[in-house]
């Protein structure tokens, strides 16, 4: 099966493409990424000479170049990963989130209904419901984006929804909690903090520390999307969540804990602008397709923490380069 995966490079989209290379001997992988910032090639090094693997630099939001992709590759299926995915940059430079979360959905929906390709997944958010202070958001909940970022990431996710109502385009939304694991661009408040005290640099830590998210190991992630695209009902909404809760504080105080440091090195900065409180997720939808997750929040963090001891050049080097001028407008000083 010929699997188009975009953003591919990032984060999750090279977790899930690594999954399918190395675990799916029947699917064929290209993968499409813009080579943003975020988008690394040595994220997939380790399967990049597969024969079931090729790569194309190119960005969702040209549909010329989409389209020729599309048909030299006749992919079965569409998995999106692609996305400008950082809530503080949305806070300084919103224009790229709706170019690339908003349009780049459009323009692959377009192309997956003019091809009529079978299945496409859309990589969606928790956020897009905004924040909540009890309970938990099901597929039904309003959409209701708080920032910049989710803003976006709700106007693909209704790109999607009038695809399926207009042209039944055989689509698929999933929304997962916070993610974290190997790979994961240390702007993102696990690996910057982890790779902050290997540093032995303070964490910067907004406001009070109380708010709250739920977390996800990414390799389960993979799983889950995996899941949903062989078995989820087309045109239906899955929430990804394990009920891995953690205020901010308790999260740090478990990396100030597995990296041996102590409490002095919390440094409180001033808070993110619009900063949701509370993500948590329903999950009865994906646990019914046999979803549950293979590591515990511990356990995964862990891996994390000996990923991010064991990779030292790879994050080095991201935080050597471009980085620092983000970090200096984010966080102020030097
Ligand atoms: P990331 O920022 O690490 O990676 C994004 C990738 O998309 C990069 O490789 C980048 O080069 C590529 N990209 C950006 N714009 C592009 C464009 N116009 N055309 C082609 N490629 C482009 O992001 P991530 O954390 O891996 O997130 C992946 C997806 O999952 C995103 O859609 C995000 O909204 C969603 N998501 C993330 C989380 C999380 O905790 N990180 C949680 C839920 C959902
Ligand atoms: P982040 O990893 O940016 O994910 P998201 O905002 O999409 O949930 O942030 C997770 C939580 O950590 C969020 O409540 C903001 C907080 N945070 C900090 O306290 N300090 C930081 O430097 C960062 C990046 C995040």
């Amino acid at each position: 099966m010929k699997v188009f995966v975009s953003g591919g490079l990032g984060f999750m989209g090279s977790d899930f493409v690594r999954f399918l290379i190395e675990t799916q001997p029947k699917v064929e992988v290209l993968n499409y990424d813009k080579m943003t910032y975020a988008g690394n090639p040595a994220n997939v090094a380790a399967v990049a000479k597969s024969p079931a693997y090729q790569f194309v630099k190119g960005d969702i939001a040209n549909s010329a170049d989409v389209e020729r992709v599309f048909k030299r590759f006749k992919p079965e299926s569409v998995v999106n990963f692609a996305a400008e995915s950082h809530v503080d940059r949305s806070i300084l430079d919103p224009g790229a989130f709706i170019k690339t979360d908003v349009e780049g959905t459009q323009v692959l929906l377009e192309a997956v209904r003019k091809f009529g390709i079978s299945r496409y997944i859309q990589i969606s958010t928790d956020e897009v419901y905004g924040s909540i202070k009890s309970g938990k958001f099901t597929e039904e909940s309003p959409l209701k984006p708080n920032s910049l970022y989710s803003a976006s990431k709700a106007g693909g996710d209704l790109m999607v929804r009038a695809y399926v109502n207009t042209y039944n385009v055989p689509a698929i939304i999933t929304r997962s909690c916070n993610n974290f694991g190997s790979h994961q661009y240390p702007e993102k408040v696990i690996p910057l903090f982890i790779t902050n005290l290997l540093e032995d640099k303070p964490v910067p830590l907004y406001g009070d520390g109380s708010n709250r998210r739920e977390w996800i190991y990414v390799r389960d992630h993979s799983l889950a999307v995996w899941l949903v695209a062989s078995k989820g009902t087309l045109g239906e909404i899955y929430n990804i969540g394990t009920g891995f809760e953690r205020s901010n504080l308790e999260l740090t105080k478990l990396m100030l804990k597995l990296l041996k440091e102590p409490s002095s090195m919390i440094e409180r900065v001033k808070d993110r602008l619009g900063h949701d409180w509370r993500y948590a997720l329903d999950t009865r939808k994906i646990r019914s397709l046999g979803f549950k997750p293979s590591v515990s929040f511990e356990e995964g963090l862990e891996r994390t923490v000996q990923w991010y001891q064991e990779n030292r050049e790879w994050w080095q080097k991201i935080k050597s380069g471009s980085y620092r001028r983000y970090y200096r407008r984010n966080y102020g000083g030097k």
